[in-house]
């Protein structure tokens, strides 16, 4: 679809308006933020959905997993990002630990979430293991939407970030949990590292979108990491990842003039000073 025929107007992007793009065949755009001037930058620019991932983890805290990351700082990443936004829809993590335990935890960590960022809604990984939680987040009118596939809060299970379900009964228990997360009423899914095949044929099965990372082209919209797209993180190169820009380069020579001009005298000048 052409730029000029999607609706870049200030109508702030709904759940109901992401299964509409789905039936119309507008292909979905997300990406990650976790401060308030990318996300102005970003939401400017006319991303559909915004996600406050908890990937902050490892790129603003420098974390080596996504499991450290608290429910209070997933709180102020979310507020940061929401007080920019004004037409994105916006979906906090669920931070690990938060929602697994038992569905009264999970029900008062998103209406933390809900109350304190002002969010639109919430993402939760996993499928039947975890039906309760969203069931009662859910009947709460708190919009979820789901994550299966490579689900890196479990990355202590499964012992490695490599393609998910390329097996068959890996392959069938994600379909099943696909429809389960449907049928009890979340508004989309994330599919992560999978075969191609398999995420198309779920995204034709579902009525609601399945957005991919490192999924292939066969789903209904795509998700980033904000600094891998950038080419701000180093040493993470996996197939699917497309740079389209190489900020790390750019800042340090930025970084490098400003050193370079304070010490040969050079900065400020005359006309930047009072
Ligand atoms: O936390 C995150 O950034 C995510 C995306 C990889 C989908 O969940």
């Amino acid at each position: 679809m052409s730029v000029a025929k999607r609706d870049l107007g200030e109508r702030k992007v709904t759940t109901h308006r992401l299964i509409e793009m789905k039936q119309r065949g507008e292909k979905i755009s997300m990406l990650t933020a976790y401060d308030y001037s990318m996300a102005r930058i970003i939401d400017e620019a006319g991303m559909d959905v915004i996600l406050v991932g908890d990937s902050a983890s490892n790129v603003m805290a420098g974390n080596t997993t996504t499991l450290p990351i608290t429910l209070d700082q997933m709180i102020y990443h979310g507020k940061s990002v929401v007080k920019a936004v004004r037409r994105a829809l916006v979906i906090v993590d669920l931070p690990f630990g938060t929602y697994q335990g038992n569905s009264k935890e999970a029900i008062s960590s998103a209406i933390r979430v809900m109350k304190e960022t002002h969010a639109d809604c919430i993402k939760m990984e996993g499928g039947s293991e975890i039906r309760e939680s969203v069931e009662r987040i859910l009947s709460a009118g708190i919009p979820v939407m789901g994550h299966l596939g490579l689900t890196p809060q479990s990355i202590n299970k499964f012992g490695t970030y490599t393609v998910r379900a390329r097996e068959e009964t890996e392959a069938n228990k994600l379909i099943a949990d696909a429809h389960l997360l449907e049928d009890i009423g979340c508004f989309g899914i994330v599919l992560e590292k999978i075969p191609a095949a398999l995420a198309a044929q779920v995204a034709s099965e579902l009525t609601i979108p399945m957005i991919g990372i490192g999924a292939g082209k066969g789903v209904d919209g795509q998700v980033l990491v904000m600094h891998d797209m950038l080419g701000i993180t180093e040493g993470f190169s996996p197939r699917f990842l497309r740079r389209y820009a190489n900020l790390k380069e750019s800042i340090t020579s930025a970084v490098q003039a400003y050193i370079e001009d304070v010490k040969r005298q050079d900065f400020p000048n005359e006309r930047e000073q009072y």
